[in-house]
């Protein structure tokens, strides 16, 4: 496959790893990124894992300036749009910061890419626009809602693409549905770096068994689910950067919106997740039940067949997998790219 992709926050967890699939595959990329979230370390370990070097440009999508300045200097094929803030919580705190990074960002990110003919994208949803679902799995046309500003960034932003298809149909957007990415790249130089204390599980047990955090709270042991704690659908970042790819291929033969979802289609629960770590990584890790976190719900996980379906892509690596390759990252950086 031949291109040049411009890839919004490359230099983040996803996008660092989409990078390396996305070089391998044959294509030319472009990272921008502001570094917000990321450093660019990640980008020079990416660099030596695929052996040449990768153009990146500091920028700020909200900038229209700074993207211009990209598109001036590279013919790009299409945009896999990753950049944006993710921190649920701080989202309620700060919700102006959140619409104003994701949504302005993506609506000028948009705007330069028409200005320059460029009409392919590639968007980083999420499972959380499926809100409470009624049942599990989830399929792409279960209704929607959101509970946080976050949830919302991410409907709003998938309903203007939406509307931009509308408005001129040689537009081809990808909207891709992530269920719980973790996970690292093989090699253990690449991973997910929280900058403070993880919100998610997988990093908090990562650091849990490293060393660096006490016991992990279990938030919740009364779900109605086969333990009692959450059951979620964790997905490894290099399946999901594989889904990237199948996106990038496929687009070039659609002019559509497409809304995928991108899990393995198992659910594991908090307790499965935590025995699978303790057995990669030889360590026992401490817990304790603590109570429920607001917002969260019992089990949320995907119904894949339609990737594989529309994409030919399916998630190939099992939560042992997982759990082997986050500890590789975990106990080779143990502070994350500072180490
Ligand atoms: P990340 O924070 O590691 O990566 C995002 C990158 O975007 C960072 O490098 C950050 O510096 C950059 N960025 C943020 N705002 C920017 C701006 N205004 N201009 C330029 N760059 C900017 O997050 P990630 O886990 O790699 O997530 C990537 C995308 O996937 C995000 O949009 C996120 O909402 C979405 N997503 C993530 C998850 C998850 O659990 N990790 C789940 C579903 C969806
Ligand atoms: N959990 C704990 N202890 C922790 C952290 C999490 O018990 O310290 C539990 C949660 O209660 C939940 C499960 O582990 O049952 C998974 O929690 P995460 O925070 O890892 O993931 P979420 O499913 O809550 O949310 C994540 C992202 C969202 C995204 C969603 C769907 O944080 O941004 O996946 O993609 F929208």
């Amino acid at each position: 496959m031949s291109g040049k992709i411009l890839v919004t926050g490359g230099a983040g967890y996803i996008g660092s790893h989409t990078c390396i699939l996305l070089i391998e595959a044959g294509y030319e990329v472009i990272v921008f990124d502001n570094f917000s979230n990321s450093s660019i370390e990640s980008i020079k370990r990416v660099e030596k894992i695929v052996g040449s070097s990768i153009v990146v440009i500091e920028g700020d999508i909200r900038n229209r300036d700074d993207l211009r300045g990209v598109f001036e200097n590279h013919k790009i094929d299409a945009v896999i749009h990753f950049a944006g803030l993710k921190a649920v919580g701080e989202s309620v705190e700060q919700p102006l910061r959140y619409y104003d990074n994701n949504i302005s960002g993506t609506v000028a990110l948009c705007e330069v890419m028409s200005e320059y003919s460029c009409k392919s994208i590639v968007f980083s949803s999420s499972a959380t626009v499926y809100g409470d679902p009624h049942t599990t799995p989830i399929k792409e046309d279960f209704s929607v809602s959101a509970t946080n500003p976050y949830g919302r960034s991410k409907l709003f932003i998938e309903e203007i693409l939406r509307d931009l298809y509308v408005s001129d149909n040689s537009w081809k957007v990808v909207l891709l549905r992530y269920f719980n990415p973790v996970g690292a790249y093989k090699s253990g130089d690449i991973g997910e770096d929280p900058k403070d204390i993880p919100n998610n599980l997988m990093p908090f047990i990562a650091q849990t068994a490293v060393g660096k955090r006490e016991f992990l709270n279990v938030f919740g042991d009364d779900y109605n689910t086969h333990d009692g704690t959450g059951v979620r659908d964790y997905i490894h970042v290099m399946d999901l950067a594989d889904g990237h790819v199948k996106a990038i291929n496929k687009i070039k033969s659609f002019n559509d919106v497409m809304t995928i979802n991108l899990g393995a289609g198992k659910g594991y629960s908090v307790l499965d997740v935590l025995k699978a770590y303790e057995m990669a990584s030889g360590k026992e890790i401490p817990y304790k039940i603590a109570p429920r976190r607001d917002g969260d719900i019992a089990s949320c996980y995907a119904d894949p067949s339609y990737a594989r379906e529309i994409l030919g892509w399916e998630a190939k690596r099992d939560i042992n997998q997982m759990c082997i390759d986050s500890w590789r990252w975990q106990s080779k950086n143990p502070d994350g790219y500072k180490s």
